[in-house]
C-alpha cells in the first residue's frame, strides 16, 4: 500500500469512527409532551406541575399545583446498522414517575420510583433508521407529603458504547491513605459478548481549577491486560503520592480516565470523578481527614422553588453558594436520591451529603406512596442509589429512610437491617444512618441496626443515647423545624412556640424565630444539648430554604399528623385547632409553600440565616438586628428588638439613645422593653472588649423606587433582586407594589417569585406584587451579549438592570 492510500484508509477508518458517536450524550431536546389530550415540543428537563396556575382547591401539602395524571414524552431516534452492533442505552436521571420506556411500540423497560437514575438497553427494540422512543409516566394523587414534580424533571442521556464496555455505573474508586500516599483502587465491570484478553488502560488526573478552567495534571496511570468475561469486576490499583484531600474547605478532585481495548470495543473513555479524603464517625463525633468535624447541616427537598422540580445547574450553585456563605457545611437530601449534578457540586462546592433512599418502607403515610413500592423495589432502588453515588467524596452516609413506621417495630427490625446490610455490601466504606422520630425506638434492637443514630427533634435524648449505647456514634438529622416568614413580626412577642401565627389572614408566621409546631422547637432549643454533649456528630436543620408543599402550620391536610411524634402532641394540635373554633381541614388555607425555611422560596434569607451564622462561623463579624423598624401605628408602644451576632456582646442605640450593652448569654441578644419611635435603631457588637460588628434599621417613608441588582449570574440563568425603596434608599419593609418585569437582548422570562408562601401568582408570570419588599425574576440566557432587565411598578421610579457577564460565579 502506497503513502497516500495508507492515509485514505486512515481517513476512511476516522470518519466511520466519528459517525458512530461513543459515551454518553445529554437526549434533551425537542420532545413531544402530551398530556390530557394536548401536544407540545419541548426540552428537557421539565415539570408540567410547575407550569401550571395555583389552585385553592388543591392540596396545600403538595404545593397547590397538579403535578399529578399521565402524560408521555415521544422523541425519534434514528440509528445505523452499524450502531446497532454496539450497545445503545437509554439513561434517566429521574422522571416522576412510574416510568415505562417504549420503543416503537414494545415495552423496553420501566422505573417506578420518580426520584431514581435508571438505564434501559434499547438495543434489541431498535431497528436501523427511524424508531420512536416513548416515556409513559403516570402521577398518582395521594403519593407525596412535599410538592415532587411531574415529567421528565432531570436529564436524560444516551450512551453508546462497544460490545465490550464498562458496566452502566460499573466503576468504583475506593481510596485509603498511608503515610503520605493514598491508595487508590477502581474496581471495574465490565460487560461483554464474549471472553477475551482485554488491554484495561486507566490515567489518573489532579483536576485543578483555574478561573473558569480546569488544568489536568497526569498523577497515575496503569495498563493491564486480564482475560475479562461478561460481568468480570477488575481491580486497578495506583498509588498516588502527596494526595491533595478533599474537604469542604479544599474540595480537590481527581478523575479516572480508562479506556478498554478489546474486540467490540469502540473507544469509549469511561471517566470517573472522586476525591481523597477519610470520613469516620466515632463514638466522639464525625471525623474529616483525621480531624473532627462538626456537620452544620441543612436538610433540602429537591425542588429549586419557581423551577419546581425541575434540575437546573445555575439555581442549585446559587442556592448552595448562599448557604456556603451562612456557614453551612453538609446537605442531607431529604427524604430521596437528588439529581446526580446535585452531588457533582456538593464535591466541587465542598459540603458533605447524606444521599437518602425514602420517607417509608412499608408502613405507608400515603396511600399510593413509596409503601406500594417497597417489596418489590426497595433493593432495585438502594442498590441504584449506592451505584450511581458512591464515588462522590461529599457522600458521607446511606441513609436508608427517614421517620418510617418501622422504627423500633420488633417483628419488623429485619427491614432496617436488610437494608444496612445492602449498604455494606455495596460500599463497605460508608455506614448507614435514618432519620428517627420515635423517641421510644433508640432503646430497642432497632437502634443497632443503623451504624450512625439519627434523632429528629430529640436533642434531649442524644446524651441518654450515648450513656445505652457506649461507641456508638449520633447526631440530629432533623433539627428544629422553625417556621418563619420573612419580613413578618407579630406582637406582642410572646416566647410560646405555638404563639407566632394565627389560622386567619395573612396566614403568616412571626420571624422572631421562636416559633415551631408541637414536635419541633427553636434553633436555640437544639444548641443548648449540642453545647452539652460534644459527642454529637452535628445537625441537619429543616429546611436551608422554604420548598413547595408541606405549608405546616398552615398544612390543615390530615397527613399533617404523621408529623406528630406522639399520640400527646397530636391531641394537643387537635385542640389547638379546635380552640380556634375550628376542626381539621376547614380553614380555607392558601398557603403553596413551606415556613421552615432559613431562606425563602425565591432565595430571600430570613432572619434567621444570620443566627446560623453567628453559630457556624464564629469567626466571621456578624451582627443582624430585628425587626425592621417602620411601625407606622405602634408609635410608643413595646416592640423587643433582637440580634444575632458572633460576638459576645452588643450595644443598642435607639435614635442615639443607648438601650444598655449586654452580654450574650443564651444564643441571641434580647431588648425586651425597647419602645418604637421612628428612626433608626443601631447596633454595636463586641467580641473580646473590641468593636466586631455593626447593624442598624431605619425607619422608612413612602415607596418612591424600585432598585433592580444582579443576585446571581451564571451562563445559563440569572437571579434579578428588586428592592422597593424609599426616596432615600431604605427598603419598605411591607411594600407590596406589583412590579412588572421585562427584558430585552439575548434572553427570556422564565419565572418570578417574591417568596410569599400563601401566593397564587403563578411563577410564570411577569407581574407580582413585591413581598416584604422584595421581588425576584429568574431569566434563561438564550445567547450572548448584553441582557437587560426592566422592572415596572406603577408611581414608582423604574429599575434597569444590565447584565453583561456569562458566568463568573464557576
Ligand atoms: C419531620 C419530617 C419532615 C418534615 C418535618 C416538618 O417529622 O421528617 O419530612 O415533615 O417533620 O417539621
Amino acid at each position: 500500500m502506497n503513502k497516500t492510500s495508507f492515509l485514505t484508509v486512515l481517513l476512511a477508518i476516522s470518519l466511520t469512527a466519528a459517525a458512530q458517536p461513543s459515551g454518553r450524550v445529554a437526549w434533551n431536546n425537542d420532545w413531544t409532551f402530551s398530556k390530557d389530550g394536548a401536544s407540545k415540543v419541548l426540552d428537557l428537563p421539565h415539570d408540567w406541575g410547575v407550569e401550571g396556575p395555583f389552585r385553592q382547591e388543591y392540596p396545600g401539602e403538595t404545593g397547590k399545583l397538579a403535578w399529578w395524571g399521565d402524560a408521555s414524552y415521544t422523541k425519534n431516534l434514528e440509528v445505523s446498522e452499524q450502531q446497532l452492533s454496539g450497545t445503545i442505552s437509554l439513561e434517566v436521571d429521574g422522571a416522576f414517575s412510574n416510568a415505562g420506556v417504549y420503543v416503537n411500540g414494545n415495552k423496553a423497560g420501566e422505573w417506578p420510583y420518580g426520584y431514581s437514575s435508571w438505564s434501559v438497553d434499547l438495543t434489541a427494540y431498535l431497528t436501523p433508521g427511524d424508531n420512536q422512543v416513548e416515556i409513559r409516566l403516570n402521577n398518582k394523587p395521594e403519593s407525596s407529603r412535599w410538592y415532587p414534580g411531574g415529567g421528565i424533571y432531570r436529564n436524560v442521556w444516551l450512551r453508546f458504547s462497544g460490545r465490550t464496555a464498562v458496566s452502566h455505573w460499573g466503576s468504583y474508586v475506593t481510596t485509603r491513605q498511608q503515610e503520605d500516599a493514598a491508595i487508590v483502587t477502581q474496581h471495574l465491570s465490565i460487560s461483554t459478548d464474549k471472553p477475551q484478553q482485554t488491554s484495561i488502560k486507566t490515567q489518573v488526573f489532579f483536576l485543578e481549577p483555574s478561573g473558569n478552567r480546569t488544568i489536568e495534571h497526569l498523577v497515575a496511570e496503569t495498563s493491564d491486560t486480564q482475560q475479562i468475561y461478561n460481568g468480570r469486576t477488575i481491580a486497578q490499583h495506583f498509588i498516588i503520592k502527596a494526595p491533595k484531600l478533599w474537604s469542604p474547605e479544599t474540595p480537590n478532585l481527581y478523575v479516572a480516565r480508562t479506556q478498554i481495548d478489546a474486540e467490540g470495543a469502540d473507544g469509549e473513555t469511561y471517566e470517573t470523578p472522586f476525591g481523597i479524603r477519610s470520613a469516620e464517625f466515632k463514638a466522639e463525633g464525625f471525623f474529616l481527614n483525621g480531624e473532627k468535624t462538626f456537620l452544620k447541616g441543612v436538610c433540602l427537598h429537591h425542588d429549586a422553588g419557581a423551577l419546581g422540580a425541575v434540575w437546573n445547574e445555575d439555581a442549585w450553585i446559587r442556592r448552595l453558594q448562599m448557604l456556603k456563605t451562612m456557614g453551612c457545611n453538609a446537605i442531607r437530601c431529604s427524604h430521596n436520591p437528588p439529581a446526580p449534578e446535585f452531588l457533582d457540586l456538593c464535591d466541587r462546592m465542598g459540603f458533605l451529603v447524606i444521599d437518602e433512599l425514602t420517607d417509608t418502607w412499608t408502613w405507608p403515610k400515603k396511600d399510593n406512596g413509596y409503601a406500594t413500592l417497597f417489596n418489590d423495589w426497595a433493593e432495585k432502588d438502594l442498590v441504584a442509589m449506592i451505584h450511581r453515588d458512591r464515588n462522590h467524596p461529599s457522600v458521607i452516609l446511606w441513609s436508608i429512610g427517614n421517620e418510617c413506621g418501622e422504627q423500633g417495630d420488633s417483628e419488623k427490625w429485619w427491614i432496617p437491617q436488610m437494608l444496612t446490610d445492602i449498604c455494606h455490601r455495596e460500599d463497605p466504606t460508608r455506614p448507614t444512618t435514618a432519620g428517627n422520630d420515635n423517641p421510644w425506638a433508640a432503646s430497642q434492637p432497632y437502634a443497632a441496626t443503623i451504624d450512625v443514630y439519627g434523632f429528629n427533634y430529640k436533642p434531649h435524648l442524644y446524651q441518654e443515647y450515648i450513656d445505652n449505647h457506649p461507641g456508638r456514634p449520633v447526631y440530629g438529622s432533623e433539627t428544629s423545624s422553625c417556621v418563619s416568614t420573612r419580613g413578618y413580626y407579630r406582637f406582642p412577642v410572646d416566647e410560646d412556640k405555638g404563639k407566632g401565627w394565627a389560622m386567619e389572614e395573612p396566614f403568616q408566621v412571626s420571624s422572631y424565630d421562636l416559633y415551631a409546631p408541637a414536635w419541633a422547637s427553636k434553633p436555640d432549643y437544639e444548641w443548648e444539648y449540642e453545647d452539652k454533649v460534644p459527642e454529637c456528630a452535628g445537625e441537619f436543620v429543616w429546611t436551608g430554604y422554604d420548598y413547595l408543599g408541606e405549608p405546616t402550620p398552615f398544612n390543615m391536610d390530615p397527613s399533617v399528623f404523621t408529623n406528630f411524634h406522639t399520640e400527646e402532641e397530636k391531641e394537643a394540635y387537635r385542640k389547638m385547632v379546635e380552640s380556634w373554633g375550628q376542626t381539621i381541614s376547614d380553614v380555607p388555607l392558601p398557603s403553596r409553600s413551606s415556613y421552615f425555611g432559613i431562606i425563602d422560596l425565591a432565595g430571600f434569607p430570613k432572619d434567621r440565616y444570620w443566627l446560623y451564622q453567628s453559630r457556624w462561623r464564629p469567626d466571621h463579624p456578624v451582627a443582624h438586628i430585628l425587626p425592621h423598624w417602620t411601625w407606622p401605628g405602634r408609635e410608643g408602644e413595646i416592640t423587643p428588638v433582637h440580634v444575632y451576632t458572633s460576638g459576645d456582646e452588643a450595644e443598642l442605640f435607639v435614635n442615639g439613645k443607648s438601650m444598655g450593652r449586654k452580654t450574650k448569654e443564651g444564643y441571641r441578644i434580647v431588648w425586651d422593653d425597647v419602645v418604637y419611635q421612628p428612626g433608626k435603631i443601631e447596633v454595636i457588637a463586641y467580641k473580646d472588649g473590641r468593636e466586631w460588628a455593626r447593624d442598624s434599621r431605619q425607619t422608612a417613608g413612602k415607596a418612591a423606587k424600585a432598585v433592580a441588582s444582579i443576585d446571581y449570574a451564571g451562563g445559563d440563568l440569572i437571579y434579578v433582586t428588586v428592592d422597593i425603596q424609599d426616596r432615600r434608599g431604605t427598603l419598605v419593609p411591607d411594600a407590596d407594589n406589583v412590579v412588572e418585569f421585562s427584558l430585552k437582548g439575548p434572553g427570556i422570562i422564565l419565572a418570578t417569585d417574591a417568596g410569599d408562601p400563601t401566593s397564587h401568582v403563578p411563577f410564570y408570570s411577569h407581574k407580582l406584587p413585591a413581598f416584604h419588599g422584595k421581588a425576584s425574576v429568574i431569566v434563561k440566557r438564550t445567547g450572548s451579549g448584553t441582557i437587560s432587565v426592566n422592572a415596572n411598578s406603577h408611581g414608582l421610579r423604574k429599575a434597569t438592570c444590565e447584565i453583561f457577564q456569562t458566568n463568573p460565579h464557576r
